[in-house]
């Protein structure tokens, strides 16, 4: 195997927090798993948290969720509140930032004449639900095109600034984009838009955990963020925050008893379902905040610059974002070498084919025109991972 060039000395990837920290997940061994950010992958302490959880409620059912569930969730809802900056009342516990979302767009009574501007970064899911309710409620969505590699944050906010008008209802942004992995420069998109009378829906699914989250000082009408993700807690624990100058208007996919009677009653309560995901919330936070949650947000925000520099070098190719790292939280997107794309019919036959030769679960995502793979970095993830990607990308360019 031919050797990488070398590392500009000047750049070099971070110490881990820990000795074998992959030991405290159950991610399979045999894989190279660097797709924390689809998913997020929860520690086997939380799951065994969660099946505590679990039984707990099975012994007593109406005992826990009718007794005691304001009161378990309220401690939930003051652990996520002190880390996400809001107050415990100014959000309702959601399954994920999808149904965050939803709820919002679907609660907006939206005219004929509105527009729904977000950027051509957006979440699928996202965009086809902006369009459902372009469909049959009223608006028309506007994507504004904010082209790769990005130089930096004034691209993105003059490509906003540019599409306001005054039939601009609501701006859809996300804070961390999905398949781009780029940070989006939220505050300067909130200050421009609160000035023109607009609000704000961000799609946080991966800023919790990723970055140091303070929701209510960042002004926007309505903030959604997944806790399954980056806070590593289990499947189906997300947020909707709302500016209570909103809270009103805003209600649940799912309309139960507890109608009008404040956001976080209304939406923990949307019928009968596993609150466990959320009342582990509190452990998540607490189980990463073991390794102290500044070094885990440096750690994968440096092991990200240095796996977007170290791979776009060995593909020769430049990366989506600035090298400074100025635009990346523990994500990097990186497009693959063109000569990947003589051999394979798609971006999905790429990410297949590192799955079944090498083992490596990476996405590769077409985006605009290019197949771009995109990392995620996690504690239990370490530099070598990344340079096997590396070479086995550069072996699937030579075949
Ligand atoms: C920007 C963005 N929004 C929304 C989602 C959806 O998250 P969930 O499936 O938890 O709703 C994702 C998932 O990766 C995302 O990246």
């Amino acid at each position: 195997m031919p050797r990488p060039p070398a590392l500009d000395a000047s750049l070099s990837p971070p110490e881990p927090l820990g000795k074998n920290l992959l030991e405290h997940w159950v991610l399979d061994r045999a894989i190279t798993y660097l797709n924390h950010g689809h998913f997020g992958a929860c520690p086997r302490a939380v799951l065994d948290a969660q099946t505590a959880w679990r039984q707990r409620l099975e012994a007593r059912p109406i005992e826990l969720l009718e007794r005691q569930r304001r009161s378990l969730l309220a401690d939930a809802r003051q652990a996520v509140g002190g880390f996400v900056g809001a107050d415990p009342d100014d959000f309702g516990f959601v399954t994920n930032a999808t149904g965050g979302v939803n709820a919002v767009l679907r609660s907006l009574k939206v005219e004929g004449g509105d527009e729904l501007v977000t950027t051509n970064h957006v979440y699928n899911a996202v965009r086809k639900t902006l369009h459902l309710l372009a469909r049959t409620v009223g608006g028309k969505v506007i994507e504004v095109d904010v082209p790769l590699p990005v130089r930096g944050p004034d691209e993105i906010v003059a490509a906003i600034a540019g599409a306001l008008t005054d039939r601009t209802r609501l701006v859809v942004v996300d804070h961390i984009t999905s398949s781009t992995a780029v940070i989006i420069p939220l505050k300067r998109i909130i200050d421009l838009c609160s000035e023109r009378g607009i609000d704000v829906l961000v799609d946080g699914a991966h800023a919790p955990g990723m970055v140091d989250l303070d929701v209510a000082a960042l002004g926007a009408a309505y903030y959604t963020g997944n806790l399954h993700k980056w806070v590593c807690a289990p499947k189906g624990a997300a947020f909707l925050w709302v500016r209570p100058d909103r809270q009103a208007g805003i209600h649940p996919n799912t309309i139960s008893h507890f109608l009008d009677q404040g956001l976080a009653e209304e939406f923990q309560w949307q019928g009968t379902r596993d609150i466990t995901a959320w009342l582990c919330a509190r452990d998540s936070i607490e189980f990463m905040g073991q390794f102290g949650w500044d070094n885990v947000r440096r750690h994968n925000h440096a092991l990200a610059v240095w796996a977007q520099a170290t791979l776009s070098r060995r593909w020769e190719v430049p990366a989506a974002t600035p090298a400074d790292g100025s635009m990346l939280g523990s994500m990097a997107s990186v497009p693959v070498p063109e000569a990947v794309r003589r051999h394979f019919p798609d971006a999905a036959a790429v990410q297949s084919r590192l799955l079944d030769q090498y083992r490596i679960e990476v996405p590769v995502i077409d985006w605009s025109d290019r197949w771009w793979v995109r990392v995620s970095c996690q504690v239990y993830n370490e530099p070598g991972q990344y340079e096997r990607l590396a070479e086995a990308v550069m072996e699937l360019a030579a075949q």
